[in-house]
């Protein structure tokens, strides 16, 4: 006998709800491009604007935001907070890894496939002219295979580089599999997890990732300013990025001018003095997605994805990407004719969708309700109806 999927999280849905004021007037759809405020992320923004009126200057404090920070950071992903850096973007801390990479022997190449967020792509390329040699991992039915991988991946591969989550069509690639594949050629194997953190339960070690990437405002309930990056601790000492800064030393505050000696752990990969509203307001969401556990987010997700899949089936919607919820993220795309336009019209309605190229993708989170999918779906159907 089949059970009834649940029509309810196992956490306290409504609770968590009234945190998030964004609620009272709109549909909040789009975790994948920037998830909504909460009471939690503005009061972490409010308290660094209060220390910084009230004494000037709080630098102990604030940096020790900086530790607490990397520690949510670790905790999700199942590393210590000394294996992890940080930057400001994705993009940011996949050139400063590029930086740290040797492209001048035999093994030079790096296998990236055609699915991924451009700025990964287009960092792998800049490296060409530093003598890495980049090879394609083809989309094929709108997914990538990682079978793909295999045509290219040899004794000549420097690296590896996978998103977790396709940002178009939510697709989740089997990292562990890359993983295993990577290592049996000697390569090492990167990690965009941009859109599966807060949604996809990740732990790097049983995975086996070397590094992995990803910024803050997505599922993670954060704003831009702030992306981690996770540095496998038996790698750290052989990586010596040029994107560096004093942050990146044994000890930032010895100012030796004249000295580049490398601090022991991932903060070697630090640079310039770090973004402290920003890490307060990353900590506090970290926190909330802490909090809740991402395992029981993601048993949510998956209702809410069947339903926004048979519901958007139902109204004559194409979907575009897996239709198998153990297969995908908690964004669903629909293809649509000029995307730009059914957002701002969906918008009008009160449902905040995210337009990407030819799809509109509909990305609940934890506090969604399947009411919300529902009015979404319904307000997606009528404005393309009308189109
Ligand atoms: C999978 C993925 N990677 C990278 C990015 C961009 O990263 P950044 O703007 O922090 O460089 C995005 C979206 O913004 C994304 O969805």
């Amino acid at each position: 006998m089949h059970s009834l999927p649940p029509t309810a999280p196992t956490y306290d849905l409504d609770a968590l709800r009234s945190h998030i004021p964004l609620l009272k007037s709109m549909v909040p759809m789009n975790n994948c491009s920037q998830a909504p405020q909460t009471t939690a992320t503005r009061a972490a923004a409010e308290f660094y604007l209060e220390t910084w009126n009230e004494s000037g200057m709080d630098w102990d404090e604030w940096i020790d935001q900086v530790r607490r920070a990397k520690t949510e950071f670790a905790a999700l992903i199942g590393a210590s907070t000394d294996e992890i850096a940080l930057f400001s973007s994705v993009s940011e801390a996949t050139s400063a890894l590029a930086s740290a990479l040797d492209f001048t022997g035999t093994r030079r190449k790096i296998v990236v496939s055609e699915a991924e967020f451009p700025t990964v792509g287009q960092v792998w390329l800049a490296q060409e002219k530093r003598g890495a040699r980049v090879q394609w991992a083809a989309v094929r039915d709108g997914a990538v295979d990682p079978c793909e991988y295999d045509l290219h991946v040899d004794r000549e591969t420097l690296l590896v580089s996978a998103c977790h989550g396709y940002y178009l069509d939510g697709a989740l690639q089997d990292l562990a599999r890359l993983a295993a594949q990577a290592h049996t050629h000697d390569a090492l194997l990167f990690v965009d997890a941009y859109q599966t953190l807060g949604a996809v339960p990740v732990d790097v070690k049983a995975l086996g990732v070397d590094f992995l990437v990803s910024g803050n405002l997505k599922y993670l309930m954060g704003m831009p300013g702030v992306a981690f990056m996770y540095v496998r601790r038996e790698l750290i000492e052989r990586l010596h990025p040029t994107v560096t800064g004093w942050f990146g030393r044994v000890d930032p505050f010895a100012f030796k001018v004249n000295a580049l000696d490398w601090s022991p752990n991932a903060s070697r990969f630090d640079a310039g003095t770090p973004p402290i509203i920003n890490l307060y307001v990353a900590r506090a969401g970290l926190e909330i997605i802490n909090e809740i556990g991402v395992s029981n987010i993601r048993a949510w997700h998956e209702v809410l994805a069947h339903r926004l899949i048979s519901g958007g089936l139902e109204r004559g919607l194409a979907v575009f990407g897996p239709t198998d919820v153990a297969h995908k993220t908690a964004s669903t795309a629909f293809l649509v004719h000029d995307s730009a336009g059914v957002e701002v019209a969906m918008r009008a309605q009160g449902v905040i969708p995210s337009a990407r190229g030819p799809v509109i993708r509909l990305a609940p989170h934890y506090y969604s309700t399947l009411d919300d999918v529902d009015t979404a779906l319904d307000v997606l159907a009528s404005v393309t109806r009308k189109r």
